[in-house]
């Protein structure tokens, strides 16, 4: 398909950070009781902390993966603050040689927290300066040349390693395997939103009513980074076309004016599920393909559209390929074909028949329980198990 002009900078759903994403700092949450949803996590995380607290002892390695704008920075900040620990930020890309890594981890206190935002893009030579120090927090450094050159063991102070990144698959599995606890963080469901949205609104200043509330949290596809962004983008729309307060019609006014319609959905999203019914019939298709055909990264389609559209129902991993549901071809208003759904559970069974799953180039289909696809639309929360597969 050709490049339509919709500049992918401006979209507004994207998920990563951006320039208007600035005054996050405001609003991360510093405590447990600002941190909204994702229970079993925090639960968890609870219980180890304090533990850790009683034992006088620095907290296990953490490994946070998950998509953009879920809250793994903020997380981080707070098992750090729980713990009345320091907190020390960097990430996987900054640390360019093995000498960097080696003056952060000589600089760390005692029990002090260590944040590698995108671990996943450490150096490989970098990578392996962490495993001694994950694991007997010792640092190994080599004195001199040739045959008198000789290894010297430095000792490092306890610390906790915090890792968060997109893209858990491409992590080493000696890397993985040094972290101890291990999270991934779901998509959230509209009420966690909300209450996110109240704190938020309450700290901005910005009048809003349940039913403002409710129509952000359900088009925010699961994510407090776009739940915000609308929550800001909204507030000028209830200024310049309203009374100043957020309602239902300001709501879906300005929604709809931004192109996000009833689920969430946006010009990339509609575009993106319209090639597959054009020019594969919904399905199946591979990631590449699909990217070469719609002139979107791979990587975005993966991270960032895929987990919302799988979590709505919309779309199905399979191992073949991506395959549309019949409620997306529905929500476009295109007929779906008829033998469409028995298509969809042919390939269900393949893949519970047990046929291995290719994933060679990371970025192959990957396992999709069909099974309970019904129930994903209703709870949001659980985004089903498929990426079980990258961290066991
Ligand atoms: N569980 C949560 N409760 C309240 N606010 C949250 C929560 N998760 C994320 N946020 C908000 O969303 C913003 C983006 O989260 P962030 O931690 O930067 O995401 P990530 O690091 O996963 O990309 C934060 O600044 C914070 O304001
Ligand atoms: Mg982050």
């Amino acid at each position: 398909m050709p490049f339509d002009g919709f500049d992918e900078a401006d979209h507004l759903l994207n998920r990563e950070r951006r320039q208007e994403d600035a005054d996050e700092a405001t609003l991360r949450p510093t405590r447990w009781a600002e941190f909204f949803g994702q229970q079993r996590v925090k639960e968890n995380l609870q219980v180890f902390i304090a533990a850790a607290r009683t034992r006088r002892d620095a907290l296990d390695h953490v490994l946070l993966y998950g998509p953009p704008g879920l809250g793994k920075t903020t997380l981080a900040g707070i098992i750090a603050n729980e713990l009345g620990v320091g907190f020390r930020v960097t990430t996987g890309p900054a640390i360019e040689k093995p000498g960097d890594l080696a003056a952060i981890l000589t600089n760390l206190g005692d029990r002090d927290v260590l944040f590698i935002d995108e671990i996943h893009r450490l150096n490989r030579n970098v990578e392996e300066i962490l495993y001694p120090a994950m694991e007997d927090y010792a640092l190994d450094i080599m004195i001199g040349k040739g045959p008198s050159a000789r290894s010297i063991r430095l000792d490092l102070p306890h610390f906790t390693l915090i890792g968060a990144t997109t893209r858990a698959g491409l992590l080493t599995s000696p890397l993985r395997d040094r972290f101890g606890v291990i999270n991934r963080l779901a998509l959230y469901d509209p009420d966690d939103l909300a209450r996110i949205l109240v704190r938020d609104a309450a700290i901005l200043q910005i009048g809003i009513d349940a039913d403002g509330l409710d129509v952000i949290a359900s088009r925010s596809r699961g994510t407090p980074r776009i739940a915000i962004r609308l929550l800001k983008r909204l507030r000028d729309f209830a200024q310049v076309r309203g009374s100043g307060r957020i309602t239902r019609d300001i709501a879906e006014y300005g929604l709809a004016a931004l192109d996000i319609d009833e689920r969430g959905l946006d010009a990339v999203d509609v575009r993106l599920m319209r090639s597959m019914v054009e020019y594969f019939g919904g399905g199946p298709v591979g990631l590449d393909t699909l990217a070469a055909c719609t002139g979107e990264d791979p990587i975005t389609i993966e991270d960032v559209m895929e987990p919302y559209l799988m979590q709505i129902g919309f779309l199905a991993k399979t191992p073949r390929g991506r395959v549309l549901t019949r409620p997306a071809f529905d929500h476009l208003g295109l007929p779906c074909p008829p033998d469409h759904e028995a298509r969809l559970k042919g390939l269900g069974t393949a893949l519970r028949n047990g046929r291995p799953l290719s994933r060679a180039n990371g970025s192959g289909p990957v396992q999709l329980s069909l099974e309970g696809l019904e129930d994903r639309a209703e709870t949001p929360a659980d985004e089903g198990e498929d990426e079980g597969e990258e961290v066991p």
